[in-house]
């Protein structure tokens, strides 16, 4: 074409970014990598390989070593050896290595987005501007956390050795925002990076090295979906981090259940995008193309279920599509295009096959007529309208260029229909009405919410999941407490074996049982009675029956989380409504002091001085969480951007809570009250030995202002009670508290909603010592953080 041409059309001509720095980096490794271990490359043990290939072309880039079991015990060796002289440098000699990374990473940013741009098929554009630059600035970041550790976190230490498993769609800030944190804080790691896209994880090591980074502290092994499972396998790591699939996520969450390892899991997403009547639909319109055909819709927090008020549904759409018109699909390294290449065969043609299934659903498929590239993996932007909600393509993640749109009349509507998913990852709302906005963004069920904007992030800025999303964050402290353990908590050791129960002592006077004596089950603010009618009996050590509790079972707890769902309410009470309710059950326990005095010695034949002491920080802890109740805040993050993102402490939801024998009491207020201040609903189980104590409190909750079904309480037999919360959908965190074995099942069944779980692993808890048994690690487990960013302006 003539440059008179170029003026006519005022179309872009192709305008290719050099690759010839790649293509000498592969070069000078003759194209095949070993895996990073200790400092150095070093092929698999067994000579196996894989291959890496350019999504554009097809072309080979590439050969990678396929992990072995073995590699992994290699990797995790070095970086157990690594660990303890890395954790001893401490925070301050940390920083400046976390800061040599991130000077690295500047320093070769061409090289970097050049190489991610054909490993991974997205364009240069993106790399180039948002994926190396956020990389940086994640390495920055958490840099200045390592400065600060020794004094901002002294409470606590390192994990140890982190294993974390990455995805192909934004491979090296994958990387960077699951390393950069670890490192900074303490911990060694072992990488795993997808696959299909090894490349700039193996560049960043070697780079690292290069930098100063001591031998073992970053080791990188790679391979597929076996390697993953026997790094996630092995004893030597303390915490898994993943982000991929929920359906390798459930995977790993069984996997380590019970074994005591923490578990991060940032997973699919289907998040709505929110256009109201008021939004200004230029920027609207905008904001779909960065939601959906960034990264050509391979992002976990996609804005995926176009929401249109109904008003201005047919305008907007008929906008969309003109805009559509104008979008380029062309090779990543045209700096001009829009669009670049899908990760692989296998995507495109699950992609294919789910618009094939939204149109035989009744869905209305509209492509724009623009080129796309004949060779290579390439699909063009897609609109599906005339979606039903209940659709596959309105429930799927399709993890491609796939915008499904629907409408709503209110915005009622729209949040139920945003939340009409089982995921809960990101949101995106559009309104010129900051009020309308920012009551909606509250209603959402999703970890992240953009009034206005769309897949903004920031290193300082919490990211993860509500829901089948996952769990845990990335990003700023609250991210870096998963890095970390509290120390007095992590100095927990295993519960002794507490004494049989004792055979009932034999006795000549005969004492028939008073009329209905036994206690019943707390259910919906009331005393009920067992499903089944049966009853426990609650035996002195001395042999002495003290009484007859109920047995509750699957329909009683039943019951009882549908009682807590019905008292929704809860979570938007005033945080003052929740202190003063939390004092006045500590004011109405210390009013029946005596009774629980008794009660407790009778049946735990503790000394008086030990009940009295246990009433007493059972009180006491009741006026904690008062206090906490209205003092648990979020904060107001300042991310590079005209405008804030505001992270918010949310509660979970309807929480299964399952009480350990020691000290029953105390345990059973320990465990409900933080759940109860954050606003969460409570179906507790209290020991199984001793849970005539939590009967007794029936009446400390009858004479208090706690809404109906805040709190419910079934006694019974744990292990069968903890099962059917653990399989409960409705039921979104559990807290098992108690025997190993109770929470090994708490976390294995939790997959089924992916419920979020806090569990003992059998480690006795001093439930008298404040600094294990209260505090902002029961606090930051009772909520969710939502991040909400606002950028303001014009
Ligand atoms: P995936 O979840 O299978 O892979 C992610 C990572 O996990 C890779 O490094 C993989 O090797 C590893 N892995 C696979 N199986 C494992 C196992 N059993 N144990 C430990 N590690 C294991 O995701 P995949 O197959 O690449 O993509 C499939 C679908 O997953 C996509 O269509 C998309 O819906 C979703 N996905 C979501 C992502 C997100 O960011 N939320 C990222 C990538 C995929």
């Amino acid at each position: 074409m003539s440059v008179a041409n170029y003026f006519e059309s005022l179309d872009y001509g192709p305008a290719p970014e050099a690759d010839t720095n790649v293509r000498d980096w592969l070069k000078s490794h003759d194209a095949s990598f070993g895996h990073f271990i200790g400092g150095a490359f070093r092929p698999s043990k067994d000579g196996k390989t894989l291959s890496t290939h350019e999504p554009a072309t097809g072309d080979a880039l590439a050969k990678i070593a396929q992990g072995s079991e073995e590699d992994v015990d290699d990797a995790v060796a070095a970086a157990v050896k690594a660990q303890g002289p890395w954790e001893a440098l401490g925070g301050k000699a940390r920083a400046r290595h976390i800061y040599a990374l991130a000077r690295m990473v500047q320093r070769h940013a061409r090289l970097f987005a050049v190489l991610e741009a054909l490993d991974n098929g997205k364009p240069i554009r993106e790399t180039r501007d948002l994926d190396i630059p956020l990389v940086a600035r994640h390495f920055y970041h958490h840099a200045g956390w390592a400065e600060l550790q020794d004094s901002e976190l002294a409470d606590y230490k390192p994990v140890g050795v982190v294993g974390q498993i990455i995805p192909w769609n934004f491979p090296l800030l994958m990387l960077a925002w699951k390393v950069a944190p670890a490192l900074a804080l303490g911990n060694t790691v072992v990488l795993k990076p997808a696959e299909a896209t090894p490349l700039t994880a193996l560049l960043f090591a070697e780079l690292a090295a290069r930098s100063g980074l001591p031998a073992g502290v970053l080791n990188v092994v790679t391979g597929d979906g076996a390697t993953g499972a026997a790094l996630v396998r092995h004893d030597g790591v303390g915490k898994i981090a993943f982000t991929g699939s929920t359906e390798v996520g459930r995977i790993i969450r069984a996997e380590t259940a019970g074994s005591g390892k923490s578990l991060t899991l940032e997973l699919g997403g289907k998040s709505p995008f929110i256009v109201f009547d008021d939004a200004d639909m230029e920027s609207a319109v905008e904001g779909v193309v960065d939601a959906i055909w960034f990264n050509q819709g391979q992002v976990c927090c996609a804005g995926s279920r176009l929401l249109v008020h109904e008003g201005i549904h047919d305008r907007f759409i008929a906008r969309l599509k003109e805009r559509m018109n104008s979008l380029r699909v062309g090779h990543p390294l045209d700096k001009a295009i829009d669009m670049g290449a899908i990760i692989e065969q296998s995507q495109l043609e699950r992609i294919s096959a789910l618009v094939g299934k939204g149109v035989e659903e009744g869905a209305e498929a509209y492509v724009p007529d623009i080129e796309t590239p004949r060779n290579g993996c390439f699909y063009p932007p897609t609109l599906l309208t005339g979606v039903e909600p209940a659709s596959t393509v309105a429930t799927e993640e399709i993890f491609g260029p796939v915008m499904v749109a629907m409408s709503f009349r209110t915005p009622d509507e729209a949040v139920a229909l945003a939340n009409n998913t089982r995921y809960g990852l990101a949101a995106s709302v559009w309104s010129e009405n900051i009020s309308l906005a920012l009551d909606i963004a509250p209603q959402l069920q999703a970890g992240v919410v953009w009034v206005n904007a769309t897949n903004l992030f920031d290193a300082g800025v919490g990211f993860g999941g509500y829901r089948e999303s996952g769990y845990g964050r990335e990003g700023g402290l609250e991210g870096a407490y998963e890095y970390l353990k509290p120390k007095a908590w992590s100095a927990r050791k295993p519960r002794k074996q507490a004494p049989p129960v004792p055979v009932v002592e034999a006795t000549d006077s005969f004492e028939p049982m008073a009329v209905d004596r036994t206690a019943k089950l707390y259910v919906g603010g009331k005393q009920v009675r067992p499903d089944g009618n049966y009853s426990l009996t609650v035996i002195s050590p001395k042999g002495k029956v003290i009484g007859e509790m109920g047995e509750g079972n699957r329909k009683d707890i039943r019951n009882a989380v549908q009682a807590a769902r019905k008292a929704a309410g809860w979570a938007t009470a005033s945080t003052h409504l929740r202190a003063q309710i939390l004092y006045y059950l500590g004011e109405n326990l210390a009013a029946r002091t005596d009774e629980f005095v008794a009660r407790l010695s009778a049946m735990t034949g503790v000394k008086k001085s030990d009940a009295e002491r246990e009433v007493e920080t059972a009180i006491d802890r009741f006026f904690t969480y008062a206090a906490w109740a209205d003092k648990f805040d979020g904060a107001v993050h300042s991310p590079p951007l005209r405008g804030v993102a505001l992270a918010m402490n949310e509660p979970i939801g309807v929480a299964g809570v399952i009480c350990p024998d020691e000290a029953p009491l105390l345990g059973f207020v320990s465990l409900v009250a933080p759940l109860i201040a954050m606003g969460n609903r409570v179906v507790a189980v209290p020991s199984e030995r001793y849970g005539l104590i939590a009967a007794d409190f029936y009446q400390v909750l009858e004479t208090s202002d706690l809404p109906a079904g805040v709190l419910n309480i079934v006694t019974g037999y744990t292990k069968e009670l903890a099962k059917t919360l653990a399989d409960h959908d409705d039921v979104d965190t559990i807290w098992a508290f108690g025997d190993a074995e109770v929470s090994q099942m708490a976390e294995a069944r939790s997959v089924g909603n992916m419920k979020r779980t806090f569990v003992d692993n059998g480690l006795a808890t001093n439930w008298f010592d404040p600094k294990v048994a209260e505090g902002r690690l029961f606090l930051r487990n009772a909520v969710q953080v939502k991040n909400i960013w606002i950028p303001y302006g014009e």
